[in-house]
């Protein structure tokens, strides 16, 4: 709304002091102010899936993080990731704008839009998917949905902050491909389409410099490569140089230092050693940020006293929200959805009266209210029975003695009713912001109850609470369905209820994969890392792209999550349309029920890649709503520059032409159909030469016919070598010979001499900028 605004000549006005202060904040979550230059101050707020509101005390702007005041607690991410729905993300982020508008809030620090690069990383529940398109997609909705509504993000963490462990200090050394392709991509594609107002930096390093004073990242890539123009702002803590910080393109250090800092960049301008013009600079974004916040205040007024939205309305679209997150792992022989007008459910489990509905740390929200799962099931049940044993003690009571007795009334009450619904799940203490989990098993009483459970009566439903991925291979065939129902946000327990008892049809779908053990992940061998450095050794083969590399069986692929209706798909087209393919393929729900499909279309090949690529990847999705018997050709343009890899040598983004294969899944291991696409390359940006092999001679457009030409000219002489090429053995052999090699040969159709010759014809031949 706002963004194009150019900066008011603020710098000029301003004292040098009073410039270095701008850079730093005033509070723990608010910048500092220049009224006599019009730059007011713009209060923050935790984010990211509701509002830590600030509650500044004293004089110090001290917050105090046990006490903030109660705002409606969404879905954390990793449950949002698995609605794969963006416009309900937009929605949320707009409800959640209009909160913290209200409260005077004007950036909500979010989304995080980390990869999840290892099942283990604490703070998996704070990020979207494994997939950088799916997370690029969710991410942005929210920070359209945010900045919409007059409230900026703050797009965190850049860059590769993937775990935990030494999160403060360790270095992701990450080659150039996958940090492109995977762990810059969801931040490129929504810096350069939704222009978030603020990017945090990361506490970590990549490849050896800090975040924080990482020029290549902040500036070269972030700003001149996509051309952001917004503030980057350290994440709270993460500066350790504040003049290094600056000149590598940090504008803002959070929180504030009470001056400190502000006088080293003032000293540093003096002694000549910082340019003061960069931090004009920053000052003139900062100037543009509280613009763009105040802009956002001024649209309100008249409009608000208070939120648009009524407490209610929040929790409502909280559950809605959680409806669309629930995935339905397992289902056998129907079992779900249970009958509420009739037979008896034993619910047991301590998290169905005391959930988890969020992580621990800095997202942490006070709600402002909470449904139980318990609570929900027993409101909607309609003549059936509901009981309750809690099975295992809560957290933090956990008395061997107390848990015997608290499984063996639950076993009873398991056998003596119809159905058995068993709340399992992770506690704060097992994964949190902060720390990495050493294990992705549940806890072991409640595998023990469990197995007891399913021994007393075999129709148990298994409902998940958790933030990472946890092991369920071991037992998720002895229970004939299974839920997974992440964190869910405040309203969680409504969601639960409406998906067990049927009047939600779930349509979630798995934003990561869940494998069959914790070994079996990509990044296993690699993580995490060891003496303040970890090596990024699976490459772009991170998640799905990696266990469908390795041919690795897993508990439950990408993408997928039943319904209780069924979904055939037909017709699957991809054809050509401008600089992009159009796909489109027709869903009919074959069930009896109403239900949502998210289509999944995913890339393959092409064939002879000169690069390794992931057996699939994800190119798109849609959702379609189908009542039964309907069906719908739903559509989903790929841009062609989509199937690129970044080539490393080229410092570039390039398509390999050839033949690529579309295929629409229902999962990533369920594809339910396919076709080709012939792609155009793009030409290669590198420069034939002597050390170029036979084979990339032979791909160029121009050096290609022009070597071909030599050897069919001495093969007419006649000569041995020059038959070579006819010879499939000879022919590979030669292929990965640089030319200059072969030109010595004997008999070699190209002599030392023709080389430089060959090389200046294939240049001149090339279109400029091809070559
Ligand atoms: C977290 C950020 C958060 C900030 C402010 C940091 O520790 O990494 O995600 O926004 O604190 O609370």
């Amino acid at each position: 709304m706002t963004q194009q605004t150019p900066p008011p000549p603020a710098a000029p006005r301003l004292s040098l002091i009073e410039k270095a202060s701008l850079t730093s904040g005033a509070g723990d979550f608010v910048t500092t102010a220049a009224p006599e230059a019009g730059i007011p101050a713009v209060t923050m707020s935790d984010g990211p899936h509701g509002l830590r509101l600030p509650k500044e005390s004293g004089d110090g702007g001290q917050v105090d993080l046990h006490s903030a005041a109660p705002a409606t607690c969404y879905p954390p991410a990793v449950a949002l990731g698995s609605s794969w729905d963006p416009e309900l993300a937009h929605r949320v982020a707009g409800a959640l704008a209009d909160e913290a508008a209200s409260h005077g809030v004007r950036v909500l620090l979010g989304p995080g839009i980390n990869i999840k690069r290892s099942p283990l990383c604490g703070r998996n529940f704070e990020y979207f998917s494994e997939d950088p398109l799916l997370t690029a997609e969710m991410g942005g909705a929210m920070v359209r949905g945010l900045q919409e509504s007059g409230v900026g993000a703050a797009l965190k963490h850049y860059a590769a902050n993937n775990q935990e462990t030494d999160r403060m200090r360790v270095s992701a050394d990450v080659d150039e491909r996958p940090l492109r392709e995977i762990y810059l991509r969801a931040f490129e594609r929504i810096v350069r389409r939704d222009r978030p107002w603020s990017v945090m930096c990361s506490y970590n390093a990549v490849n050896g410099t800090l975040l924080s004073e990482n020029s290549r990242l902040l500036t070269g890539i972030l700003r001149t490569e996509w051309g952001f123009d917004g503030v980057v702002m350290s994440d709270w803590g993460a500066v350790r140089d504040r003049v290094a910080a600056l000149r590598a393109g940090l504008d803002l250090q959070m929180p504030g230092t009470h001056g400190r800092t502000d006088a080293e960049v003032v000293a540093a301008v003096r002694a000549g050693e910082l340019d003061e013009s960069v931090l004009d600079t920053s000052v003139e974004r900062l100037a543009l940020f509280a613009r763009r916040a105040d802009e956002g205040v001024r649209a309100d007024e008249g409009v608000r006293n208070g939120p648009r939205m009524s407490a209610d309305e929040h929790h409502h679209l909280a559950g809605e929200a959680a409806d669309r997150c629930v995935v339905l792992l397992r289902n056998e022989r129907d079992i779900l959805p249970l009958d509420p007008s009739g037979g008896s459910v034993a619910v047991i489990g301590e998290l169905a009266r005391t959930p988890r509905y969020q992580g621990a740390g800095s997202s942490q929200v006070t709600p402002t209210r909470l449904d139980t799962p318990l609570d929900e099931l027993r409101e909607l049940a309609d003549g059936a029975r509901v009981d309750f044993a809690p099975g295992y003690p809560a957290p933090g009571g956990e008395v061997a003695e107390t848990a015997g007795a608290l499984a063996d009334e639950a076993v009873r009450l398991a056998a003596a009713c119809d159905t058995v619904v068993v709340f399992l799940g992770l506690s704060a203490a097992d994964e949190s912001e902060g720390f990495d989990r050493a294990h992705i098993d549940l806890p072991e009483g409640q595998i023990l109850l469990l197995e007891r459970l399913v021994a007393a009566n075999p129709r148990v439903v298994a409902v998940l609470s958790n933030g990472g991925v946890v092991r369920t291979a071991p037992w998720h065939a002895t229970v004939p369905a299974l839920v997974e129902g992440w964190l869910l946000g405040q309203a969680g327990g409504g969601a639960l209820a409406r998906v067990l008892f049927g009047s939600v049809n779930p349509s979630g779908k798995l934003a990561e994969t869940v494998p069959l053990r914790l070994e079996d992940s990509p990044s296993h061998l690699s993580f995490p890392g060891e003496e303040g450095r970890v090596r990024y050794g699976e490459g772009v083969f991170v998640g799905y792209r990696g266990y469908d590399a390795a041919a690795r069986e897993v508990a439950f692929p990408f993408g997928h999550g039943l319904s209780y209706t069924s979904f055939a798909y037909s017709g699957l087209r991809a054809e050509r349309d401008g600089d992009a393919f159009s796909v489109s393929v027709t869903v009919t729900n074959t069930g009896r029920r109403p239900g949502r499909e998210v289509v999944q279309i995913y890339s393959t090949g092409p064939a002879g890649s000169t690069v390794a690529r992931p057996p699939r990847e994800l190119r798109g999705f849609v959702s379609v709503n189908l009542a039964p018997g309907e069906s719908r050709e739903v559509a989903v343009v790929i841009p062609r520059g989509e199937l690129a890899y970044y080539s490393a040598r080229e410092s570039a983004w390039r398509v390999e032409g050839g033949d690529y294969g579309i295929e629409a899944g229902s999962s990533s291991r369920d594809i339910r159909g396919s076709a080709v696409i012939s792609v155009e390359g793009d030409p290669s940006g590198v420069a034939l030469s002597g050390r170029s092999t036979i084979a990339e001679w032979l791909d160029h457009p121009v050096g290609g016919p022009l070597l071909m030409e030599r050897f069919m000219a001495a093969r007419a002489a006649a000569g041995a070598a020059a038959g070579a090429m006819e010879n499939p053995t000879m022919a590979r052999f030669l292929s990965g010979m640089p030319l200059e090699v072969v030109a010595e040969f004997p008999q070699s159709p190209v002599g030392p001499e023709g080389v430089a010759e060959l090389t200046a014809l294939a240049a001149a031949g090339t279109p400029a900028g091809d070559a």
